[in-house]
């Protein structure tokens, strides 16, 4: 049987995990999908790393395009991240060369996401970014596949682990947030820019992605309405706990009359429901459909395992030969979204 053959560019928490998956997993991955997933060529900044993982037994490129253009790779797995730079020059390039590209990319699919599922179309190539979305939960497959037959009304949840990890830690020791932010930080939690967790961006980006899918439109970070956890006081947690609340970073996308609405902002929720629940880096989201009515995932948002099994989701897909849109339509579906509220400042 053909091999499908992986470029790998992004060595790091995610892209190692990929690689272990791949090497220590062959055979089931093999017996699941009829077709053995091989590794040809990676890439990364720093060539001479110790990862955790042999890669030497792959081709090495310097340049991620050089990577995602080879003739011996079948799927380019961007696993760099940057909205810009040369995670898009290299999707861009992968897509042109006639490549499947396989992305756990939020920053750039909520960014460029139509642009690139118009060339993907364009190519008759697949993209797909299960693991952009809280992690290690399938919540893309849950939208474009498992509820395909429902009209989607609501998407709410819980998208960034490290905002839930800061307001439960906050409610848990009374320490103010500056301390906590801290302690976050020391504990290798935030983004190199901490501002994309805790001003809310990167859970606008991933409520901008489900947005998308859920209600078929063009993926518009700049109309969601932004809010963070940086004014978020001890004060405010314990006046929440009295009575009987949490605060939590919630993302809330629906169809109004008015347009689309989508919103990610400090919001109260009652403490004995799930998401008040919610500890720790664990993500939640909830879908609401006519027909399925609610359903409510929870799982790991980030890290090494929960996120490399995303990617290795979306890759089996591909070896199946399981090919959905994009967005879950052909991108000239998608429609133009008229927005409901305040666009992000
Ligand atoms: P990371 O640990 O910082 O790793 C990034 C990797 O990309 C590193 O191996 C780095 O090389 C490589 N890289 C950066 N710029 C490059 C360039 N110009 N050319 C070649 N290689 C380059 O990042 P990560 O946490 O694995 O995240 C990867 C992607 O997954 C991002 O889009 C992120 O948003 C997304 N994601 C991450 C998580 C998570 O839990 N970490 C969860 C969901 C989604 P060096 O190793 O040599 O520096
Ligand atoms: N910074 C993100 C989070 C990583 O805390 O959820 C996973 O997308």
């Amino acid at each position: 049987t053909t091999p499908l053959r992986l470029g790998i560019a992004g060595l790091g928490t995610v892209g190692t995990g990929v690689v272990k998956i791949v090497r220590q997993k062959a055979k089931l991955l093999a017996a699941r999908t009829g077709r053995p997933i091989e590794i040809s060529a990676v890439s990364a900044r720093t060539r001479d790393k110790d990862r955790g993982v042999s890669v030497s037994g792959y081709d090495w490129e310097d340049d991620p395009v050089a990577l995602a253009t080879r003739d011996d790779v079948d799927v380019f797995v961007e696993l760099m991240g940057g909205s810009d730079g040369p995670a898009k020059a290299a999707t861009e390039a992968a897509l042109d060369a006639g490549k499947d590209v396989v992305t756990a990319n939020k920053a750039m699919l909520a960014m460029h996401g139509q642009a690139l599922a118009e060339q993907a179309e364009a190519a008759g190539r697949v993209l797909r970014f299960e693991a952009a979305v809280a992690g290690g939960i399938p919540v893309i497959k849950a939208l474009t596949e498992g509820l395909a037959g429902n009209e989607i009304t609501r998407v709410m949840g819980v998208m960034n682990g490290t905002c839930n990890y800061i307001l439960t830690r906050m409610q848990a020791s009374g320490l103010p947030y500056d301390d906590v932010f801290e302690e976050a930080n020391q504990l290798g939690y935030l983004e190199a820019d901490p501002e994309l967790d805790v001003g809310g961006i990167d859970a606008g980006h991933k409520l901008a992605i489900l947005a998308a899918i859920a209600f078929g439109t063009q993926v518009d970070f700049n109309a969601v309405s932004l809010e963070g956890i940086q004014k978020i006081t001890i004060e405010d947690i314990k006046q929440a706990a009295d009575m009987g609340y949490r605060i939590k970073l919630l993302g809330v996308a629906r169809m109004t009359g008015r347009g689309l609405e989508q919103r990610m902002s400090p919001c109260l929720v009652p403490k004995n429901s799930p998401l008040g629940q919610l500890e720790g880096g664990t993500n939640m989201v909830v879908l609401e459909g006519d027909a399925v009515e609610q359903i409510v995932l929870r799982g790991p948002g980030a890290g090494e395992g929960p996120t490399a099994s995303a990617v290795m989701g979306d890759v089996m897909d591909i070896a199946r030969g399981i090919r959905i849109p994009t967005f879950g339509l052909p991108a000239a579906q998608l429609s133009s979204p008229a927005t409901a509220c305040e666009a992000a400042p």
